[in-house]
């Protein structure tokens, strides 16, 4: 018989330091007005530089916490996923960081994710299909993120770099033999032609290293992530309710059937539309983009992980995540807690 994926323990960890729009406005040409009035944002977290803060410590303080919930221990895990953009290096992806910050006595594989703000859900649906298949019984899912390190702080970059923050959230998912419990479709999408709305393209293979150093300039933006606002924005909303509908029309459920939908936080005003088109409550959605920003992968889990720690689910609450971002990708996960 096929197992069903759990969610068995949920944790996460942001920085201490809190930035406000304020401390932006500092540095750059912003206003608490434009920030909160476009996005929601009050404040994020932005790790200090110096500190042992990484994505992959920070994913590993996350998963500590999400595997002690799950009542296991670190050996317990047999393997882990690890979504991000933002990684300590370009290679070796952070999973094996974990592997070994988790002190762990076994070998395990791991896996990186680079979906970006569809990061996490996309690694939920993978480590799904090794529950289901029986392959594994508890995996290690990640999604942590270091932005602050990475964005142009000045007026140039002001459309990006607002609303981006730092941290990290984790599940562990166990397989159960309970038929009521666990995920129950997960929906994944991509359209690469628009690829170039949201990226950041330098460095690459394409334009190669000696060129970059030769080239010493900068001026050069390539490194700095860029987005077409209003044009992601505008996906953002169709194709979030897309992905929603999907998961729905798949199970036979209705949006009223939903507890909780936990979106990716991009943007307030996206979420907001989303609720407003379903008609959901406001207990029905879960938002904290107005004290962490966007913090891509991490977003999902570090939502999932406070509304669990506010006492928002139970066991057997209907619970659909859903997001998208740059790739671009789209995706849903939809589960009975
Ligand atoms: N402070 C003050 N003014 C600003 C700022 C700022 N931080 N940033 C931009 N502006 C100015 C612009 O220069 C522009 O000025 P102009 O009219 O004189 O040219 C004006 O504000 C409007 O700018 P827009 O970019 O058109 O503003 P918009 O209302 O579209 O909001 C935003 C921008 C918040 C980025 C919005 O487009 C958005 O949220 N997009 C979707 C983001 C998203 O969903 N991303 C996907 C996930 S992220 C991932 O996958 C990594």
């Amino acid at each position: 018989m096929f197992k069903r994926s759990i969610i068995s323990g949920v944790g996460h960890y942001v920085p201490d330091n809190v930035v406000k729009n304020d401390d932006l406005a500092q540095r750059m040409d912003t206003n608490n007005e434009w920030i909160v009035e476009r996005t929601g944002i009050e404040e994020r977290r932005h790790v200090v530089p110096g500190s042992d803060d990484t994505t992959a410590t920070m994913g590993t303080k996350a998963a500590k916490i999400a595997i002690e919930r799950a009542g296991l221990q670190p050996d317990d895990i047999e393997f882990i996923i690890f979504a991000t953009l933002s990684p300590d290096y370009y290679f070796p992806g952070p999973g094996v960081q974990v592997q070994e910050q988790l002190g762990l006595a076994k070998e395990i594989g791991a896996l990186d994710v680079r979906n970006q703000c569809s990061g996490f859900v996309y690694s939920m649906s993978v480590a799904d299909q090794f529950i289901k298949t029986g392959m594994y019984k508890h995996i290690l899912v990640i999604g942590s993120e270091l932005h602050s390190g990475g964005l142009d702080m000045t007026t140039r970059g002001r459309g990006v770099s607002v609303i981006f923050g730092d941290g990290a959230g984790a599940v562990v998912m166990s397989a159960s033999d309970d038929p009521n419990r666990g995920i129950l479709s997960t929906h994944l999408h991509s359209e690469g032609r628009h690829a170039k709305e949201l990226a950041l393209e330098g460095p690459n293979t394409r334009d190669w290293v000696p060129a970059i150093i030769a080239r010493n300039d900068p001026e050069d933006t390539s490194f700095y992530p860029y987005m077409n606002g209003n044009f992601v924005f505008k996906h953002a909303v169709v194709r979030f309710m897309e992905v929603i509908n999907e998961a729905l029309a798949a199970n036979q459920l209705q949006s009223t059937d939903l507890k909780l939908l936990i979106p990716h936080q991009a943007n307030l005003r996206i979420s907001q539309y989303i609720q407003q088109k379903m008609q959901l409550r406001d207990d029905q959605v879960y938002n904290n983009i107005m004290r962490y920003g966007n913090t891509t992968a991490a977003t999902i889990p570090i939502a999932l992980s406070e509304a669990w720690e506010a006492g928002l689910i139970q066991k057997g609450d209907l619970v659909m995540f859903a997001a998208f971002g740059s790739g671009f990708t789209w995706a849903s996960a939809v589960m009975r807690w």
